[in-house]
Order: C-alpha cells, then structure tokens, then sequence
C-alpha cells in the first residue's frame, strides 16, 4: 500500500472566506493522481482558530482551552474538505489510532488536530510515520523554507533542500514569543526526522507542485530529508 499524507496549512483553507476553490482544486488535482493507494489529509485552522483563539485570549483563557478551541476549528475545516471527495471518510477521527484504523476503508483519511499541545503540522507526521507513509506534503501560505520568516526579512533566502536538523534550527529561531507563524514546528520535524520521512514544503495554491510531487517526488519548494 503506497500512502502520502499532506498537511494542509489553516491559512490556505480558512482565509478571509473559506477558500472553496483551492478545495475543488486539491480535490480534483488528487482524484486525477493514481500513483498512491491512499491519502491522508490533515487540515489546520487558518483564520477561523486564530480570530477565536485571539479573542478568547484577550479574557485570560487558558492555553489548553484555546489549543482545544483551534482544534474544533480544524476539524470544521476538515468537514468542509471532505464534502469535495469521494471515497472518504464522513466523521472526523479525533486520533492517530481512529484515522490509522479509517485508511483501511477509505482512499482519503481527512482529519484535524487531535490534542492540545500538538500542531497540525505535528498531527500530519504522526500520521504519516503510522501508515508508513515516506513522503508529507506541506502545502502553506509560503513557498518554502526560507533563513528566515520571508514575510519579515526582505532578504531570507530560500532553500530547495534542507537537513532535518537545520529545518530545526531555523524553526526554533522563528517559534520564539507567543504567536508566531512557522512553516513547521520543531515537534512536527523531529518526528518526520526520527521516521525518515522526506517533506515537502510548498505553496499549496499551486496545483502543478502536488502534480510533480505525486509523480516525480519533485518541487519548486523545499525538500527537508
Ligand atoms: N523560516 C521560514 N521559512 C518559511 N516560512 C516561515 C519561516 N518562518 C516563519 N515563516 C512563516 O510561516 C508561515 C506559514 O505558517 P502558518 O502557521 O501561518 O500557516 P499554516 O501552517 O499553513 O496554517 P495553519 O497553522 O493555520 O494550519 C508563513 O506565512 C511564513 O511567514
Ligand atoms: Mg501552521
């Protein structure tokens, strides 16, 4: 059984609207695809977590609640997915062991966050080392892995691949001071990382980059191996 799993970044899915298009799209792009068996999809919270996580946070909410909070917006994000596919499943599995146990009946396997704590990010390798899957998809709101958040430094240059422990490095340079935007977390890579799981990390709009992924194990993005 050849199986993939792609994280795909809240901030693509639940933008100012939910983005429908880019559902059809990755939906379409991944039906017409017939070199893997099986398809894991995991969704983060984009727009949705953060305006209730932001908002709740202003009244002192516990970090746990909100985590829980941004969880249930992932698994929202997630329903909404699935309403573009056939052959997947229609409740949203709320662990690793629920969504390892789904594969065996559907194609696509599309769920969310599972625990406070965990990322979405860091919910996509787990499932990928579960199901034996050798390659991850990051499909984000950048188009790689650059020396520094790209969206502050003009100048961060951009990697086309990338050691497991220099991916680290750079993510823990960028994950410190509350809320910050990483293209992964450490967790996340450390997992990848330990599983020898080669990632991919993309532009999610970018049909074409799935395309030659899936095909070709190749990108425009960064490989971190
Ligand atoms: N070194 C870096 N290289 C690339 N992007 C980085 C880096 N450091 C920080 N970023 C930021 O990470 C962001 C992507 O992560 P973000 O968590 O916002 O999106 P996502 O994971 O797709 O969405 P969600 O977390 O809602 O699922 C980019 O917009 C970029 O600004
Ligand atoms: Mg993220």
């Amino acid at each position: 059984m050849r199986s993939v799993v792609i994280s795909l970044g809240g901030s693509i899915i639940s933008m100012e609207k939910l983005n429908l298009e880019l559902m059809k799209s990755v939906s379409s792009t991944l039906q017409k695809i017939n070199t893997y068996d099986k398809y894991g999809i995991v969704v983060g919270g984009g727009r949705l977590a953060r305006t209730y996580i932001s908002d709740l946070k202003a009244y002192n909410v516990n970090d746990n609640i909100l985590d829980e909070i941004g969880i249930n917006a992932t698994r929202i994000n997630a329903l909404a997915l699935t309403t573009f596919f056939d052959d997947v499943n229609s409740k949203i599995p709320t662990t690793i062991n629920d969504a390892a146990e789904m594969i065996h009946n559907y194609r696509y396997v599309i769920m969310g966050g599972t625990e406070p704590g965990h990322t979405t990010d860091t919910v996509s390798t787990l499932f990928a080392e579960r199901i034996g899957a050798k390659i991850l998809i990051n499909a984000t709101s950048v188009d790689g892995v650059y020396s520094e958040d790209p969206r502050k430094f003009k100048n961060a240059k951009k990697f086309d691949k990338i050691s497991y422990d220099d991916a680290i490095k750079i993510s823990v340079n960028n994950s410190i001071g509350a809320g910050t935007n990483v293209f992964m977390d450490i967790t996340s890579l450390t997992i990848a990382k330990r599983a020898g799981i080669k990632i991919f990390v993309i532009n999610g709009m970018d049909m074409d980059e799935y395309i030659n992924i899936l095909n070709y194990e190749r990108c425009n993005g960064t490989v971190i191996s």
